[in-house]
């Protein structure tokens, strides 16, 4: 009687995405692939909705690396490199589902782009160990982690702020002509002023980040990816110490406390580079690139200089595996608007271990950078879900900005769409591009690896319309059949066109099969 009453509770509340894994058998989500550097160690956790509990396995997988089978974390490191085909396999009282999947040990990371949640829009600098790690656990019980959202980025600023009088500050005034730099005045955060490196060089927290060097193994117990933020300048963007001078001291405290992702912002760097050349930009990016590969260690590094130099165009160079194309993002309509725009035409620069980063995801709870609590979110909710739509289409890297305490079911529901995160997690790697503007309607498409397209057809007008898309525009002739990736339901066969209803700024995402 009492699980007939839950069912049917269940059901009356619409069954959420969180309700409908408590019933169901397990389905692995994710990418088919990994990359990993040969001998290096890694944490991959297989993402899988699905009742818990659930137990997993792999089948051939290389020596070196283990899972443990209650929560399917999988760690360790290959020697050799090569292309290991393996299969993962989950199981739950509902059922088995198994899934094909290849561990590439080469040279290249992130071969899908990282998915995550980043402190910066939650807390700003406001940010404390206590509240990454409390947004970590939220978001295991939000089930975020079932459909691949892996890394935990602790953002500016987590170190100290040198003293007013420290002669870092008169250092960082100046700026050669049109390098983009960014200086904080001295002292700005009180309560994070201290030393900053001890006896050995190594970087100090400040005071609330006391406990920084537990971080990653907490995070990898609980099967995340732990992400860490530093500048290759003296000084980072929220006023505190970078990595300058120090990069194979911090590549080594990074890596040998566990980090696996490195967030690595420009900021007051402008005031030690010469000139706005494609040396002079590069130089930081790949010293930290090459401390970062002598390490034990797997560590992405993102790149951050808000697409100074066109850094599209020798990211790959730098070393690094993603880079930040504009300034930051907000959470305003001609903001996201200008970030996915401005990559309308920079597929070229995208492939497997190179991502262009228009920025953190502004879904939910965001805005704590500018007014320093989180809580607002300036977009619509179909807005918010142009942005999950065209962050997927570019193949971005997805890393969340909301703040967890915050987020209620309808954020979820942008975030934990399988077949729209699969089109990010698409093993090709192409970046989507924008190919016709009719009036109003933007028509994006990204090839897909199993042949499929999908295509983005975007609203840019403030009003609901109806908007015909031709096949014509993408040179298809014909009937093709169509499915919605959002409703997650087949359309049917259609001749010539498909016409349908979108919101104000907001987007169909269509598949169209092969
Ligand atoms: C810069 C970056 C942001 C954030 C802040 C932290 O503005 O672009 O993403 O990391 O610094 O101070």
């Amino acid at each position: 009687m009492k699980w007939i009453l839950c069912f049917f509770t269940l059901l009356s509340f619409g069954l959420n995405s969180q309700a409908q894994e408590i019933l169901s058998k397990p389905k692995i989500n994710g990418p088919r692939l990994y990359g990993a550097r040969p001998g290096k160690e890694f944490i991959y956790t297989i993402p899988a909705t699905g009742a818990r509990p659930m137990s997993f396995a792999v089948k051939k997988l290389p020596k070196g690396v283990k899972i443990e089978k209650s929560t399917g974390i999988i760690t360790g490191s290959v020697e050799k490199a090569g292309e290991y085909v393996i299969e993962l396999v989950a199981k739950n009282k509902f059922g088995k589902s198994s899934k094909a999947f290849t561990l590439v040990i080469g040279d290249k990371l992130a071969l899908t782009p990282p998915m995550g949640w980043s402190s910066w829009y939650s807390f700003g600098r406001n940010v404390t160990l206590d509240k990454v790690i409390r947004s970590a656990e939220i978001m295991k019980e939000k089930g975020l982690q079932n459909y691949g959202w892996s890394v935990i980025e602790i953002d500016d600023p987590w170190t100290n702020q040198p003293a007013q009088n420290d002669p870092v500050w008169a250092k960082l005034k100046t700026r050669a002509e049109g390098v983009y730099g960014y200086y904080e005045g001295p002292n700005n955060l009180p309560e994070r002023v201290g030393s900053v490196r001890d006896s050995n060089d190594e970087l100090i927290p400040n005071t609330f980040f006391t406990d920084i060097k537990k971080f990653p193994s907490i995070m990898h117990k609980m099967g995340f990816k732990a992400g860490i933020y530093s500048s290759p300048g003296p000084i980072t963007c929220g006023g505190v110490a970078g990595s300058y001078g120090y990069e194979f001291v911090d590549a080594k405290f990074f890596a040998d406390n566990g980090f696996d992702y490195l967030k690595y912002d420009w900021c007051s760097y402008g005031s030690l580079a010469k000139d706005n050349s494609k040396e002079e930009l590069i130089r930081p990016f790949r010293l930290m690139s090459d401390a970062l590969k002598a390490q034990k260690r797997d560590i992405v590094h993102a790149l951050c200089q808000y697409g100074m130099g066109n850094v599209w165009e020798w990211g790959d160079e730098s070393g690094g595996q993603l880079w930040r194309t504009e300034q930051d993002v907000h959470d305003t309509w001609p903001s996201v608007r200008n970030a996915f725009k401005k990559l309308s035409d920079k597929a070229a620069y995208v492939k497997p271990g190179n991502w262009n980063d228009p920025d953190i995801l502004q879904i939910g709870a965001v805005g704590a950078q500018s007014s320093g609590k989180a809580g607002r979110n300036g977009l619509t909710f179909e807005e918010q879900r142009t942005v999950m739509s065209m962050w997927c289409m570019l193949s971005a890297p997805l890393l969340i900005g909301a703040n967890m305490e915050l987020m209620d079911d309808a954020t979820l529901s942008l975030l934990t769409n399988e077949e729209i995160i699969a089109v990010n997690q698409d093993a090709l790697g192409r970046a989507g591009s924008l190919v016709k503007t009719i009036e109003n309607t933007e028509f994006w498409t990204k090839q897909m690896e199993d042949g499929s397209l999908v295509v983005g057809l975007l609203n840019l007008s403030n009003e609901t319309r109806s908007v015909k898309f031709p096949f014509s525009v993408l040179q298809l002739e014909g009937s093709q059949k169509l499915r919605n990736l959002w409703a997650k339901s087949d359309l049917g066969t259609f001749n010539n066109e498909y016409e349908t209803t979108i919101p104000a700024h907001g987007i169909v995402m269509l598949q169209i099969e092969k």
